[in-house]
């Protein structure tokens, strides 16, 4: 028989999926798959009325200006790169935190490789949780420039709990006229968020991780007014005569056929975690967290970074052994959590753990105490 697996990787993907998403994705596909937005049979209206209610459901829970600002991506990272390639222009400034995965960092560092923008990095981890929002605001004010056009920064680093002040920072970037662009893919269906009242003018989320849907969708949500270059065109459904892309939002950054499966799917993903409940969510992640982090600062050997903020997200190292090692004595003791550099080169930096990497123990709504006693057993064990 199978060894029991025990998953503890929920910020690379969500795991397992709620049983309603698999129903409604099998459902789907058996009576009714045709391609939302291409004609105007059964089929394709079904598919286009279940691609509607994706959308409604994602501009409800961020708070979004409307249903049409919901636009459909790939992942996150197409998401990001839409919004950061498709928003600058030659001679921009950027800003980025010094925790972004390289889904920001990257595109960011090949259009300043290329010439085409400046970037300065603003650091996060300032302060005792009470100061830090205003400290890595004054951190962003003094790195301001006259041709600062866009700030972006992840809701929550992929390698540690800490969340990033998003209305403060939002506020600031508001007042100063630069775009405001998060990275939602760790603190989406982990801690509420606001589009409005955190003045975001972008919002990136994948659908498979907190979202609880399957892989093979994401969504950027804009703000009231944003307009981007698109990064792809194609057919999308409208203006099939024209050979310029419409600019009316969503179809705009839609070419090509969409997801539908996936997103029916995360509509069934966003209808699990309503009917769980994000506070609950976000509570019982925190009370892993802490147990986790009570058992762990137990061991000789083992350091947790970070272990001042609690959430989804812990990152460890034993003594004496390299990151990839722990992660695979744990795997074969039937533990899943991710070793090495979680694609953070600046987290990595940031937290001192560039040379050994460390690794990553990330909760879901379906871990129970017993997965985190089993994975500090392990811990336990091996040292
Ligand atoms: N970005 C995902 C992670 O942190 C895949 O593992």
């Amino acid at each position: 028989m199978e060894q029991r697996l025990i998953y503890l990787d929920n910020a690379a993907t969500g795991f397992p999926k709620p049983q309603k998403v698999i129903e409604e994705m099998q459902e789907f596909m058996m009576y009714s798959g045709g391609n939302a937005g291409r004609g105007s049979h059964v089929l394709a209206m079904r598919a286009a009325e279940k691609v509607f209610e994706c959308r409604n459901k994602l501009a409800q829970l961020f708070d979004a200006e409307g249903v049409e600002q919901v636009c459909f991506t790939l992942n996150t990272t197409h998401g990001l790169n839409m919004c950061i390639k498709g928003l600058l222009k030659r001679g921009d400034h950027v800003l980025i935190s010094d925790m972004e995965h390289n889904a920001v960092y990257r595109p960011i560092y090949k259009l300043h490789a290329q010439g085409v923008v400046d970037y300065d990095i603003f650091p996060s981890m300032v302060g005792d949780s009470k100061r830090n929002a205003t400290r890595i605001c004054e951190g962003i004010a003094k790195l301001v420039r006259r041709n600062t056009r866009m700030l972006v920064c992840s809701g929550t680093s992929n390698i540690s709990s800490m969340t990033m002040p998003l209305a403060e920072i939002g506020r600031l970037c508001r007042r100063l006229g630069i775009l405001f662009v998060v990275d939602g893919a760790q603190c989406a269906g982990h801690t509420p968020i606001s589009m409005k009242n955190m003045h975001i003018d972008a919002l990136c989320v994948p659908g498979h991780k907190g979202l609880l849907g399957p892989q093979g969708c994401g969504a950027v949500i804009l703000g009231k007014g944003i307009t981007a270059q698109t990064l792809m065109e194609g057919g999308n459904g409208v203006d099939s005569l024209e050979g310029a892309m419409s600019y009316g939002s969503p179809e705009r950054y839609e070419a090509g056929t969409l997801p539908a499966p996936a997103i029916v799917g995360l509509s069934a993903g966003l209808d699990t975690l309503s009917s769980i409940g994000l506070d609950k969510i976000e509570a019982h992640e925190k009370r892993l967290f802490r147990r986790a982090r009570e058992r762990l600062t137990l061991l000789e050997g083992v350091k947790i970074y970070t272990p001042q903020y609690e959430g989804s997200v812990l990152l460890f190292n034993v003594a004496g052994r390299g990151a990839e090692e722990t992660a695979r004595t744990l795997s074969d003791k039937g533990i899943c959590v991710r070793g090495g550099y979680h694609c953070s080169a600046l987290g990595h930096r940031t937290l001192g753990t560039a040379d050994t990497g460390a690794v990553r123990a990330s909760f879901g709504p379906f871990n129970s105490s017993k997965d985190v006693d089993a994975f500090c057993d392990a811990v336990g064990e091996m040292i």
